[in-house]
């Protein structure tokens, strides 16, 4: 399979670890080229469940990845994340993993910022917001930093002076360098080995067959995204040649997208139901985060912010997820379009930012009331869940290339026609 891209439509958890995974049998190479631990990626293969954070879901199946510049590494959770996956029988090497040397480090005072700051728009505390401004302040402290262990103290040293009155201001106790320090030289030398100078030259080895896994989804995006109410990086394309360094001709640029929307966190969200039916795909569909645990909010399909995640990111496929969780609605409702003052906004002049002002315009759509998670072919699936699937491909001008049925790997129709 040539190189291709996932990315995320919505506000992220849209299943792409599952689908990473099995887009990564054909593929050599997976790259990681923004966000960090704040992701959550699930994969279920037979009974076992991975939960994968700033690894690429690939290690799950031997193949070579990539952590790129512009994601952000908490040396600790990496070190976890690594000696999770060996206590899973899944080996974790220089071999099979590579790291930018330009990667941003996530230190201690970056999570207690996030802790004591990052409230109102609801963040992971998994210090991302912090690392990102460091390193666009210029102070941020990088792979390529760890191995000089006093030029690291002193860096951390004069950051400790410029956050610790900020930790203070936020009712949080300050931080000693002791504090800091503690267990980093010894975490820097085991993840050592793993960096690589020059990833791009690595990637570009490997052209034809990449796979790059977002994380995160396009309403997050730094840039193009629900701000304030996102993440600290892009999650859109152009994040992934910044991200690496490289440019690549993708073949396949693969949006994701839930049958339906879920967001965590804080930030506009018009489709939502905050009512018995977000319960019931709460509960259905699992929808607690991967990486914090939290309630995730639900609500329907907006396909009208789709749209623009298939604008922004040159989308060509779209891999469609958590149909099942629908299966027991008698009606579905897809927002088509808002309605602003009373009057009906034009594409044009859409604004994610302004997201809390729009009152979704719906179509409603009939159900098909039949369990569908053993459906492995497009003649498996009823009338109705084909006329869903026709109504998304005919708005977006997209082919639905694949539908996910359920958790496990199998649990998967392709190639829709
Ligand atoms: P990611 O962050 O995009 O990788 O998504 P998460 O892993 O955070 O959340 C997606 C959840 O939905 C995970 O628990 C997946 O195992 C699950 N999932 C993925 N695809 C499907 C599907 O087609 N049906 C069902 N029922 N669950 C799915
Ligand atoms: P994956 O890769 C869903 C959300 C947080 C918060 C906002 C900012 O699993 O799809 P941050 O910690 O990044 O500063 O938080 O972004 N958020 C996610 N929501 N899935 C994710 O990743 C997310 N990563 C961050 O909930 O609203
Ligand atoms: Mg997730």
């Amino acid at each position: 399979m040539p190189n291709t891209i996932l990315i995320g439509m919505q506000w992220g958890d849209e299943g792409k670890g599952k689908d990473v995974d099995i887009l990564s049998e054909q593929h050599d190479v997976v790259v990681r080229y923004q966000g960090g631990g704040n992701a959550g990626h699930t994969v279920v293969i037979g009974d076992k469940k991975y939960a994968l954070h700033l690894i690429p879901s690939g290690i799950l199946r031997g193949k070579l990845n990539i952590i790129g510049n512009n994601v952000v590494v908490n040396p600790f959770n990496l070190l976890k994340e690594i000696n999770d996956l060996e206590n899973n029988g899944i080996k974790v090497t220089p071999e099979n993993l590579r790291i930018s040397e330009k990667t941003h480090v996530t230190l201690l005072y970056h999570v207690r910022l996030d802790e004591a700051t990052g409230k109102k728009v609801g963040t992971t505390g998994r210090g991302i917001g912090p690392t990102y401004k460091d390193k666009i302040e210029r102070t941020g402290i990088r792979m390529c930093d760890l191995s000089d262990s006093k030029g690291l103290e002193e860096k951390v040293m004069k950051n400790l002076e410029v956050v610790n009155p900020i930790l203070n201001c936020n009712g949080s106790p300050a931080l000693s360098l002791e504090e800091v320090m503690e267990g980093l030289p010894e975490a820097a030398e085991k993840i050592t080995p793993f960096i690589q100078p020059n990833i791009g030259s690595l990637i570009l080895k490997h052209i034809g067959s990449l796979l790059y896994e977002g994380a995160q989804g396009t309403l997050l995006d730094i840039d193009h995204g629900t701000y304030p109410f996102v993440t600290s990086s892009n999650p859109t394309i152009g994040g992934a040649f910044a991200g690496t360094g490289v440019y690549i001709p993708f073949d396949h640029i693969i949006g994701i997208m839930k049958a339906y929307t879920t967001r965590v966190g804080n930030g506009p969200f018009p489709t939502e139901q905050e009512n018995k039916l977000g319960e019931k795909l709460r509960k259905k569909g699992g929808e607690f985060g991967t990486t914090t645990g939290r309630p995730r909010r639900c609500g329907w399909l907006d396909l009208f912010a789709a749209k623009y995640s298939v604008m922004t990111n040159g989308i060509n496929e779209i891999s469609l997820t958590k149909l099942d969780v629908l299966d027991e609605e008698e009606t579905i409702k897809v927002c088509v379009g808002y309605e602003l003052n009373g009057k009906e906004i034009e594409f044009d002049d859409f604004s994610p930012s302004r997201m809390h002002e729009y009152i979704p315009i719906y179509k409603e759509l009939s159900g098909w009331n039949k369990d569908i998670t053993d459906s492995r072919n497009q003649e498996d699936l009823p009338e109705n869940a084909i006329n869903y699937i026709k109504f998304i491909e005919d708005y977006l001008k997209v082919s639905v290339v694949r539908v996910g049925v359920g958790q496990r790997r199998d649990q998967t129709v392709e190639c829709f026609e």
